[in-house]
């Protein structure tokens, strides 16, 4: 199994890439290949139906199509940003989803936090969750939010409190054996949520509805 694992962040010192990291290592211990990346690697300008009539999606939004279609699951470690998704986020989600198949449909995905704050960016999560699952994305119901992340990480990459460590660690295998799942029982398949812009072909309204 692949795992696309994506940082909402490409700051340098960036917890949320440290917790992705963390993440990516989890996924690797439990026999599944992680593939680490930051929101960063992506470029792209922010959407514009102009843009897009005129010169189709971005090479920077086709990357993240192509890594995201390249993996059986997906697993985000995002900022808050006033207590909701961080715009660069937002934006290639936006993008993303404007290409055909709709890479985010029926894609298992795992959504984790990190901030100095007390909330751990907890906040930002359910407001990335709206658009991923609008989009048919099968978001797994737990999530993990780390609190103080500045403070959080040991000299060896993990966290200094053993009990979070564990936490994450069982999410990320609880989150791991339903992806597994559903790659080999397929009768799971198609009894989620229906993307609804696969049921349209009338431009007027498919950009309502996608
Ligand atoms: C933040 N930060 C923040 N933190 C938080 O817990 N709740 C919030 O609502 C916000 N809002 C917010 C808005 C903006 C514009 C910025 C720049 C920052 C702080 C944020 O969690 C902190 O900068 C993290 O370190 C950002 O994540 P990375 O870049 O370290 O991964």
């Amino acid at each position: 199994m692949r795992v696309l694992v994506l940082a909402g962040s490409s700051r340098s010192g960036s917890v949320n890439a440290r917790l992705a990291a963390l993440v990516a290592e989890l996924v690797g211990r439990a026999g599944a290949t992680a593939d680490l990346a930051a929101i960063g690697d992506f470029p792209m300008p922010v959407y514009d139906g102009d843009t897009e009539a005129e010169q189709g999606l971005p090479p920077g939004a086709l990357a993240l199509c192509e890594r995201i279609g390249a993996a059986q699951a997906l697993v985000i470690a995002s900022p808050e940003y006033n207590a909701s998704v961080p715009g660069v986020l937002k934006n290639a989600v936006d993008w993303v989803s404007r290409l055909r198949p709709q890479p985010f449909k029926d894609k298992q995905a795992l959504l984790v936090s990190a901030s100095p704050s007390m909330v751990g960016g907890n906040r930002g999560l359910w407001a990335l969750r709206v658009p991923l699952e609008h989009l048919g994305a099968r978001v797994y119901p737990d999530m993990f939010s780390l609190a103080a992340a500045h403070q959080a990480f040991g000299d060896d990459d993990t966290l200094t409190d053993r009990g979070l460590g564990e936490r994450l660690a069982a999410t990320v295998d609880s989150f791991l054996d339903l992806v597994e799942a559903d790659t080999r029982y397929v009768c799971l398949q198609r009894r989620w949520y229906e993307f609804l812009g696969d049921r349209t072909d009338a431009p007027v309204t498919s950009r309502a509805q996608d």
